[in-house]
């Protein structure tokens, strides 16, 4: 066991586990954060993915000990809070979610893509996006959305 401290939202949390919990773990089961998704536990589906120091990055493959004092973003940081993010909003406009399930990460995946190249071209969206998952096959929305955010 180990205490660790981190940014989580914006908020300084801490708290003991051990150096190799997942920090998916963490988010979900110690502070309640269910914004992102446990899909795969190997890191492979998307369903995770947040934010670490602002780059995507998918917390059930990175454990809790490798975090320390950094920032991590989950889809409930996007935002100020009272409006949702322009990207939830180009999904809302657009229509995107089906059954919701892997959303919050590709959101989190589409705002890490836009911050690094905030006019995408088709071919980075699929390089950026082709890691997420969407079972109900909404990839032609997320893309319509992503481009409507890009505006
Ligand atoms: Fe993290 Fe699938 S649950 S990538």
């Amino acid at each position: 066991m180990a205490l660790h401290h981190f940014l989580l939202n914006g908020q300084t949390v801490s708290l003991e586990a051990p150096e190799d919990m997942p920090l998916l773990w963490v988010l979900r089961d110690v502070f309640g954060v269910t914004g992102p998704k446990y899909g795969c536990g190997v890191g492979v589906c998307g369903a995770c993915t947040s934010h670490l120091n602002g780059h995507a990055f998918r917390p059930c493959i990175q454990p809790v000990g490798g975090v320390h004092g950094q920032r991590v973003t989950t889809i409930e940081g996007l935002g100020g809070g009272e409006a949702p993010h322009p990207v939830q909003q180009a999904w809302i406009d657009e229509d995107v979610a089906q059954c919701g399930f892997c959303q919050p990460g590709q959101i989190m995946a589409a705002v890490a893509l836009l911050q690094s190249h905030p006019q995408p071209t088709d071919a980075d969206i699929d390089a950026a996006m082709s890691d997420n998952v969407c079972r109900c096959g909404t990839y032609v929305r997320i893309r319509s959305a992503i481009k409507r955010a890009a505006l």
